[in-house]
């Protein structure tokens, strides 16, 4: 008999075709984060739970789940669920990491073009009709392509969009918790330094750190304050890495040039004020959305589980 598993929300077609194919799937939401009661009662007498960013797996959520065994997070960032609560209960915490490295990275690099090239601000004044023709002095954008770029957290993602920088002739500096081989910096072409000293010398700070209570906040007013006037902040990891208040701050005082933002602190509501500046440019949390990276998220989440189903260690465990 099929393993039954809980889906927070159905997920698309191919990866619930995988997921079909081996487990009994029971869907709490078919396309909406489910109701925590919903949840909660769909929860009872389960050991397997999938979910995805959306979906905060608390202490109070844990608890409330006597006969929960494994989380199977659709995603590579794991913050929505309180890790320390599920090691105290000894349950077993999975993520999908390495497939979308490259979506995200890529979708860094829309961002630093985007923003950098008034892409979006040039589109909307196209559609609006009022383009007046080619001048001299329209639209100028801040260089790409062989200035200096920060990257902040440099594990997977930030070294894929280092290797992009590679292309653009950029000089990149990385501030990160743990410093990369001498050889993987030489091969990426990369610089270690610190916080400060990457925000005072970076055109383009990009952020792919995991967020927790060590990273909360990691970019606030100080930390902008130490951008130059010329530059510009990319988030593609989570929103809550930066103040958002303060980023909001720093770009109506022209502290900074712009900014690129995937991730926002409180999603999926995203500050008016934000909404209302044409040096930003807003994305909703798209990082890994291609469909292939999707598919391939999906595959892990059935490895995951069919080995703890086997009695063998998840390969993709992130705790224990
Ligand atoms: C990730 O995988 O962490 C993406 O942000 C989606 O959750």
């Amino acid at each position: 008999m099929k393993k039954q598993v809980v889906l927070t929300r159905r997920l698309q077609d191919e990866c619930m075709k995988e997921l079909e194919k081996h487990f009994q799937l029971i869907v709490v939401s078919e396309d909406q984060v489910p109701k925590r009661e919903d949840l909660l009662a769909h929860l009872q007498g389960k050991e397997a739970l999938v979910c995805t960013v959306t979906e905060m797996i608390d202490q109070e959520l844990i608890e409330a789940c006597p006969d929960l065994r494994i989380i199977s997070n659709y995603g590579v960032g794991f913050n929505n669920i309180d890790v320390s609560a599920t090691n105290r209960r000894g349950i077993l915490v999975t993520n999908t990491p390495d497939v979308l490295t490259d979506a995200t990275a890529d979708m860094t690099w829309a961002l630093i073009l985007a923003v950098a090239r008034r892409v979006v601000e040039g589109d909307s004044l196209v559609r609006q009709g009022q383009w007046n023709g080619w001048s001299p002095t329209f639209m100028l954008g801040g260089d790409v392509t062989g200035k200096t770029l920060g990257i902040i957290g440099m594990g997977r993602i930030g070294q894929a969009v280092a290797k992009r920088a590679l292309g653009f002739q950029m000089k990149v500096l990385y501030y990160s918790r743990t410093r990369l081989p001498s050889h993987l910096e030489k091969e990426l072409n990369v610089v270690y330094c610190e916080l400060d000293q990457l925000l005072r010398q970076a055109d383009f700070v990009s952020i792919h750190t995991p967020y927790s209570s060590l990273t909360h906040h990691l970019i606030g007013e100080k930390q902008l304050m130490e951008m130059k006037p010329t530059a510009y902040l990319i988030n593609t990891a989570r929103g809550a890495v930066v103040d958002e208040l303060a980023l909001i701050k720093a770009l109506k005082e022209k502290q900074i040039a712009g900014a690129g933002l995937d991730v926002f602190e409180h999603e999926p509501y995203v500050p008016q004020s934000l909404c209302d500046m044409d040096q930003v440019v807003l994305a909703p949390h798209l990082g890994s959305a291609t469909r292939d990276s999707r598919i391939k998220m999906g595959e892990i989440v059935v490895q995951n589980l069919i080995a703890y189903f086997q009695g063998k260690k998840p390969p993709c465990l992130v705790n224990q």
